[in-house]
């Protein structure tokens, strides 16, 4: 049944007049569904200054500059060595910022509850409406909102809102946090009888493929000031169709909330899964004398899950492998400041090497990722704290535990908990009071208000193995002893004991308590610069064995090898890890340290990096090397990477790698040659020749059964001679948001890739739309990621354009001395 129009109902809109914002009722019909919540992103005036931190003294002599938020302030500044955010925070300052916007409501809306929605602040958010004080919100990465009604200005006379933003006291993170308003804002407008903030949850406790039981628990909020009957009801819908409908009577009191469960069945029901996504939406109505007042979607799956001690992750009844990463929040060139394409983009790339599980490291994600995990099919791990009461940084979150904790975690759940994505709470990462008995107090404590507010999924806490840390390069010494001292894995108080690192640890886990579940919540630290190779490649390196490592003879510095062969002491080679976990079913899983590279922790180097090297994707979004091998594992994909690039001294012995699956062998010529054939044995993941250097063409070609499958050419470059602009999407929407991501290749004459090409580019935009980011990926970089030209790294840059809200033709051009320009046309519809 075709139902769509029934749920559509007039809402608001946003109207600009004279640089006013105005919100007015409308019905339009793509704003279904979202129409109960309106963008309050645009026309923003900011202003950065330190020395103003009263609101009252921030006058109209004051200078603005007007933004549309999500923004991100540190990411407009200088890499600065001396930066209180330290190389940690990525060399960038934080400080003190004043955001303030003026507005009209309808005078319809008088009558009506407004409120206003921060996504997320960094960090210690104060609002003010037409100078009434809201309150202060000191977590960064959790969202919050304040009801404004009783303060706003209804009709013609403007409204001010002052928000105040400090993060001035540095370091408060470990790695790059951003400044700012950087998440979405929105304006909520509902009767006075409406459904309270994060006011539903949907759980489905039995399902099969007949059929799913689905319960919702709604809050209704009345505002009233006297009491009032009303009908709930509570419709589900798969894509446009009505599936299931249960309607309820209630009378709730003045000013009183009330909370009511409704139960219904969905026959053959189509189950959400990481290959087939599968999503459902619950329209909640509430209707008084047989009017709709208020309407509230809720996107949720239906999904079966357990965590098996001996088969790992039971998804449907199906063995799945969690292959995972951790991901900071930042989106490199863009900083903090949250976009949802740029968002998608990363989780598309990850998708490609076979990534179906997120870990989002070490905060409550924007919201718009886990829209985008439920939507393309993710297995997600929330976590809440990096730091509980004991700090990590002198001015972190550790400083507001006491005051805070309870009320940003119990929101994390209520805003989270609908998302079919999401199969485990963790409730903190690497705690350093997990050794200790305030740590198992705590751990207890948050684990309870987990369990009280959601009873459906397990908790971990991603915690330090019982291991002693040799950081000299010997391998780790497994501690038997240390078992007990790791107080909150001894507790009880998780469901599923995290594991960061030490994969060494996994058997003896097993053998020793095999009723006891653990996950690995972090594995890996492995460490690549894309396209930069230490010869040779067969020993393993771990670093940093010291932190004052500086240049590598004749390289361009800070370096790190992209052979799989460099590791962080604590960690483990990408393909060390995922051998044993690939090995063992009881392991459900792991989280790889990291997906992308993110700003600060520029872990081995420091200073001048400025950026890590963990990623299996640098910064600018560029696969480094071994995503292919996750790729040859994880996917079906059909592949077949040979590497390095094929610039060398002659004579040299190079170690020439490749990946592949779907064959049995690979055979490698240069220049028409044949080096040899080579198939992995046992466990391999990879294979190797050594090749004395002759400039020309490696090819490799894989085979199955004597028939070809892939092949693959490498060739020596000659100098760069061309820029070459590749748009991941050519066409974007005219909507001021929407982004295009420009690769830019430097070439040869050839056509052929010039692997070592630092030149600078220069980039100019015609067209309606704006150069928001420039990044090579180069952790030793100090260029602004927010500049019009940067300095390319091993032959490749990126350049991400925006729309604007008029649509036409966008014209990029790259130049660089020396080299043949590139333009490419980018519509914006
Ligand atoms: C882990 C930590 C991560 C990151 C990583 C680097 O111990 O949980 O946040 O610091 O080390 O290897």
């Amino acid at each position: 049944m075709k139902n769509k129009g029934k749920y559509l109902r007039s809402g608001l809109s946003l109207v600009m007049l004279a640089g006013i914002i105005i919100f007015n009722s409308c019905s339009k019909k793509e704003e279904a569904f979202s129409n109960r919540k309106v963008s309050f992103n645009s026309d923003w005036s900011f202003h950065l200054n330190d020395s103003i931190a009263d609101k009252d003294t921030i006058g109209a002599s004051t200078k603005w500059r007007t933004l549309t938020v999500p923004h991100d302030w540190s990411i407009e500044g200088k890499f600065d060595e001396k930066s209180p955010a330290g190389y940690g925070g990525g060399a960038l300052n934080g400080g003190l910022g004043w955001y303030k916007k003026t507005f009209k409501v309808n005078a319809a809306d008088s009558s009506k509850v407004t409120s206003i929605i921060f996504d997320g602040v960094y960090r210690n958010s104060e609002v003010w409406v037409n100078g009434h004080y809201l309150g202060k919100r000191p977590n960064g990465y959790i969202g919050f909102q304040y009801q404004i009604s009783p303060y706003l200005n209804y009709g013609d006379k403007n409204n001010e809102i002052i928000v105040k933003v400090d993060n001035s006291k540095q370091p408060n993170s470990r790695w790059y946090s951003g400044s700012g308003i950087f998440r979405n804002v929105w304006i909520e407008t509902t009767d006075k009888l409406h459904v309270a903030q994060w006011g539903t949850y949907v759980t489905t406790p039995k399902v099969t493929v007949q059929k799913a039981s689905v319960q919702f628990e709604t809050t209704v909020q009345n505002q009233n000031a006297a009491s009032k009957k009303a009908t709930v009801t509570t419709t589900i819908y798969k894509e446009d169709t009505k599936v299931a409908s249960v309607t309820q009577d209630i009378t709730i009191g003045a000013n009183a909330n009330q909370t009511i469960k409704q139960q219904t069945e969905v026959e053959t029901p189509v189950l959400w899964s990481v290959e087939k996504p599968e999503l459902y939406t619950a329209v909640t109505a509430i209707s008084v004398d047989n009017q709709i007042i208020d309407e509230y979607k809720t996107n949720f799956g239906i999904r079966d899950f357990k965590f098996d001690l001996n088969k790992g992750l039971l998804l449907n009844g199906k063995q799945v492998k969690i292959k995972g990463v951790c991901m900071h929040h930042d989106l490199g060139p863009l900083g903090t400041a949250i976009n949802t394409r740029a968002i998608e983009r990363q989780l598309e790339i990850l998708k490609e090497m076979g990534v179906n599980g997120i870990r989002t490291s070490h905060n409550p994600p924007a919201p718009e990722l886990l829209d985008l995990c439920d939507k393309m099919g993710f297995i997600v791990m929330d976590e809440a704290f990096d730091m509980w009461k004991q700090s990590k940084t002198k001015y972190d979150y550790g400083n507001d535990w006491d005051k805070w904790h309870k009320k940003d975690l119990i929101d994390q759940l209520l805003r989270d908990r609908n998302h079919p994505s999401i199969f485990m709470w963790s409730i903190g990462n690497e705690i350093p009071q997990q050794w200790d008995e305030s740590g198992v107090i705590i751990a207890k404590e948050l684990a309870g208000i987990t369990r009280q507010y959601d009873k459906t999924r397990p908790i971990t806490a991603a915690m330090n193995p019982p291991v002693n840390m040799n950081l000299d390069g010997i391998d780790l010494q497994f501690d038997k002893a240390a078992v007990q001292y790791n107080k909150i894995a001894a507790s009880g108080a998780l469901d599923i004991i995290g594991y960061n690192y030490a994969h060494q640890t996994y058997e003896y886990h097993q053998k020793n308590f095999p009723k006891t579940p653990f996950i690995a919540t972090e594995t890996t630290s492995a460490l690549e610069t894309r396209g930069y190779y230490d010869e040779s490649s067969d020993s393993i390196k771990k670093w940093p064995v010291r932190w004052d490592l500086k240049f590598t003879d004749g390289n361009p510095g800070n370096t790190v090898s992209a052979y799989d062969q460099v590791q962080a002491p604590w960690g483990s080679t990408h393909e060390a890890t995922w051998k044993i976990i690939k090995k063992h079913d009881y392991l459900s899983g792991m989280y790889i340290w990291t997906g992308f590279d993110y700003i600060g922790e520029p872990t081995p180097y420091e200073w001048p990096s400025i950026s890590s090297y963990f990623g299996i994707v640098d910064l600018a979004g560029f696969p480094k090397d071994v995503y292919y091998m996750y790729q040859s594992e994880w996917t079906n994909k059909t592949v077949l990477h040979l590497f390095p690039h094929w610039n060398w001294k002659a004579g040299q012995t190079v170690d020439v790698w490749a990946y592949y699956n779907n064959a049995d062998e690979v055979e490698l010529f240069l220049n028409g040659k044949s080096v040899g054939v080579r198939s992995k044995k046992g466990e391999e993941l990879h294979v190797i020749w050594k090749v004395p250097f002759q400039a020309g063409t490696l090819k490799a070609v894989s085979r199955k059964n004597g028939k070809t499958v892939l092949e693959t050419e490498i060739k020596t470059a000659g100098n760069p001679s061309n820029l070459k602009l590749t748009a991941d999407r050519s066409t974007i929407k005219a909507d001021g948001n929407d982004l295009s991501f420009v690769t830019v290749d430097i070439l040869d004459a050839n056509g052929t890739l010039a692997p070592k090409a630092n030149n600078e580019i220069n980039f100019s935009l015609k067209g309606n739309g704006k150069i928001v980011g420039v990044c090579s990926g180069d952790p030793v970089s100090h260029e602004s990621y927010k500049g019009s030209k940067h300095t390319a790294l091993n032959g490749k840059c990126l350049v991400i354009v925006q729309s604007d809200t008029k649509s036409g033709r966008l014209e990029l051009t790259a130049k660089a001395n020396g080299l043949k320009p590139a333009t490419i046309v980018i519509t914006a519809e």
